[in-house]
């Protein structure tokens, strides 16, 4: 396999690039709905999904989605804690597991649990003949292509993809969507590439934005709903490539502690686009705003009453509820990798990170 930069200056920021192409790969030949209904996904009870480190946010989007579209209970959970909890699953209960490498011990050793248990075991992974792929009763590919930046990126966006698919697919099978509404949210999905596209295309302007904040050394960011996992993930983000403080935190609980720490040193991101939620979490960033704190918005293009109220607003176009957490994510990796860049980082080789942990 020939693997190149395709001309950036580093394996993340192409991987970055290459999302809208990582989800066109992801839907490719899937969105063809088997018809019936086996009586498996019928007597489907529970689903938990787990995962690791980006893979472990994914999780936590995908509960909503499974929730939301296909009608069961739904809970994410970190596979280092599933495998030692002694987890209450049977048969009733489908276990997804997410992994880009297929091979994170943590999340292996929980699969092998949840077979020992008599669940239903699929594995989301990008490589194929991986462990995961090995122990799963089935594999959904995510047909990202190498992956090499250590912190992933385009897996990411591979993974909320085909949770998404699984759980129209479940929805539909389990006549919680009826065929329309199908129909409707494989055409969203068919939207996200250029969605994605479109923020993609305003990737300098992030770069000026690193410039300006990149010193900061605590960031909070804060999202309600799907995009309490983003703002979870853009944390991650910055701390994996930037060696910067940062935490995510669902904007509800700021009250709670995190706002202790607001002053002028903080700087705060918050994700608040316009979606059912985008009220609350302003209020929050006016919270953040009276303390003195910095806040960065990623919000809907177009909507001046939040911008007025920031320091820095990031637009994104305007998505279904659906698309959101893949169009949101997309400003926070763009930030962390230039601020990465700005202070001088290993930004694909972080320092005393694996792109893969095999061993516990
Ligand atoms: C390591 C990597 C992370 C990754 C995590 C889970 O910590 O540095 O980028 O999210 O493992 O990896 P997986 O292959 O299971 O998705």
């Amino acid at each position: 396999i020939v693997v190149d930069k395709g001309g950036h200056r580093h394996f993340m920021l192409k991987e970055i690039m290459d999302q809208p192409q990582a989800m066109t790969a992801a839907l490719k030949d899937r969105a063809d709905f088997a018809n019936g209904r086996p009586a498996d996904v019928m007597q489907l009870e529970r689903v938990v999904l787990i995962g690791c480190g980006t893979s472990l946010h994914a999780a936590q989007v995908g509960r909503h989605y499974i929730e939301r579209l296909a009608g069961i209970p739904a809970e994410a959970e970190s596979a280092s804690e599933f495998r030692y909890r002694d987890p209450i699953i049977g048969p009733r209960t489908l276990v997804v597991s997410i992994g880009q490498s297929g091979e994170t011990a943590d999340t292996v050793a929980a699969m092998h649990l949840a077979r020992e248990k008599g669940a239903t075991l699929i594995t989301i992974c990008n490589a194929e003949e991986s462990q995961a792929a090995r122990v799963a009763d089935g594999a959904l590919y995510m047909h990202a292509g190498l992956e090499v930046g250590v912190a992933s990126t385009k897996t990411f966006v591979a993974s909320l993809t085909i949770l998404q698919l699984l759980s129209v697919y479940l929805g539909q099978l389990r006549g919680k969507l009826d065929a329309e509404t199908t129909r409707r949210l494989v055409d969203q999905m068919a939207r996200g590439p250029g969605l994605i596209g479109e923020v993609l295309a305003e990737a300098n302007l992030y770069s000026s934005l690193a410039r300006r904040i990149g010193h900061y050394d605590n960031f909070l960011f804060l999202g309600r709903g799907a995009n309490a996992a983003i703002a979870s993930e853009g944390a991650l983000k910055l701390k994996e490539i930037s060696y910067i403080h940062a935490e995510g935190y669902p904007a509800g609980e700021m009250k709670h502690g995190p706002i202790a720490l607001i002053d002028p040193e903080m700087c705060t991101v918050a994700l608040a686009p316009r979606d059912d939620l985008r009220d609350k979490t302003l209020s929050n960033i006016k919270e953040v705003k009276a303390r003195g704190g910095l806040v960065v918005a990623v919000l809907t293009k177009g909507d001046d009453e939040a911008a007025s109220e920031v320091d820095f607003p990031l637009f994104i176009p305007q998505a279904p509820d659906l698309l959101m957490p893949l169009v949101t994510t997309v400003p926070l990796q763009l930030l962390s990798y230039y601020i990465a860049l700005l202070r001088g980082c290993d930004v694909d080789q972080p320092r005393n990170l694996a792109k893969s942990v095999t061993v516990e």
